[in-house]
């Protein structure tokens, strides 16, 4: 049986910074014995958490908080060019990053700076200035939570897409993610510099990858609230893909409208554009409000509910929809 601590704060395990609090509470350090543990609670619901960034707690949770803590980085097999390295899902995800750049090993240097934890990176395919996680992913260990039996997860298998796999669509809540293999890159690599940002920076250069993190770190740290200091969860909202035909009559419009190119029938856009064109950057309701710096960034300045923060994500989808007739999908978890 488990040891299980009751009716914990969730504060400190939410990057938002909300409280709420948790029926039952463990902290994972070791999976060797998890699917056992697991067995002695499988009636009750299950929150697994990692660096809980991405997620947005709006009421108390009436089951069981898994915090994953298992810690550790294993080299598996080196090639001449790659390198293939398991990290245990508990690992801070910018440890690791750092962990990289100590060892020289390229792939995500461009991830820097990213909250959250190594368990909780694949589930929504964290990506950032051109780079997704699924570039360096090799494969994944998961406890399927419905027969608790172990299983692998491949790149194909995963189905990753922008922001999205099968953890966070078909397949959600199922698996609690125990460890992640990524295969990296050996000297000489050749870091992708090809986002704005980092383009403009970088231009003419030809940086070390231990260069590209710092031009990473220092553009998000100038441009997104440190949730240390105030309660955020990145990104709120997904940028929304919408068809060439679509796009070129609002543009017709809105001529500044930013846009990348998906294929050739799609274009994604800013989410922060149209936020930011409506006006409520920087602006502030009670305890909420949208960072000033990132108009995709919703925040908590201390003590904000979570319903608090959820109408008014849910009052700028709204509004996106009235001006622009485009549907904002929320990037964030709500629970
Ligand atoms: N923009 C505005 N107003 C703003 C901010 C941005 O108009 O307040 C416009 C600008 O035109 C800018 C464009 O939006 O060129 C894109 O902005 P930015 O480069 O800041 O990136 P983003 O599309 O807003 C995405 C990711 C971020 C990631 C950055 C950098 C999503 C939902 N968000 O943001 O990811 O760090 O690119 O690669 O894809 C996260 O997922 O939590 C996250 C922070």
């Amino acid at each position: 049986m488990l040891n299980l601590e009751e009716n914990v704060s969730l504060k400190p395990y939410n990057t938002f910074g909300v409280e709420v609090q948790t029926r039952f509470f463990y902290k994972v350090t070791s999976t060797k014995k998890l699917i056992t543990q697991l067995k002695s609670i499988a009636k009750l619901p299950l929150l697994i958490l990692g660096g809980g960034s991405n997620l947005l707690l709006t009421k108390d949770f009436p089951g069981v908080t898994l915090l994953m803590a298992n810690k550790g980085i294993t080299i598996l097999e080196e090639k001449n060019k790659t390198v293939r390295v398991e990290v245990q899902a508990g690992e801070n995800w910018h440890d690791f990053v750092l962990w990289c750049l100590e060892q020289n090993y390229g792939g995500v240097e461009n991830l820097a700076l990213i909250p959250g934890s190594v368990g909780a990176a694949p589930i929504q395919n964290i990506g950032a200035y051109g780079v997704e996680l699924s570039k360096v992913f090799y494969s994944c260990q998961a406890i399927n939570l419905e027969t608790l039996q172990e299983e692998i997860h491949t790149q194909d298998s995963c189905e990753f897409g922008y922001r999205s796999s099968i953890f966070k669509t078909h397949q959600k809540g199922k698996y609690l993610i125990t460890s992640v293999t990524f295969e990296l890159h050996k000297p000489p690599y050749q870091p992708l510099l090809t986002y704005g940002d980092l383009k403009s920076k970088f231009e003419k250069q030809n940086p070390s990858i231990q260069e590209v993190a710092n031009g990473v770190i220092e553009v998000r740290k100038s441009k997104l609230p440190d949730p240390q200091l105030i309660g955020n969860g990145g990104s709120f909202f997904k940028n929304p893909v919408i068809s060439k035909s679509n796009f070129l009559e609002l543009k017709k419009i809105y001529n500044e409208l930013p846009s990348f190119s998906v294929d050739k029938d799609q274009i994604k856009i800013p989410a922060a554009w149209l936020i930011d064109y409506l006006g409520y950057k920087g602006m502030r309701f009670g305890q909420v409000g949208i960072h000033e710096n990132q108009a995709l960034v919703l925040v908590n300045f201390g003590g904000a509910r979570g319903a608090e923060i959820l109408s008014l994500a849910k009052k700028i989808q709204k509004h996106v929809q009235a001006v622009f007739g485009i549907n904002l999908e929320m990037e964030v978890n709500i629970l």
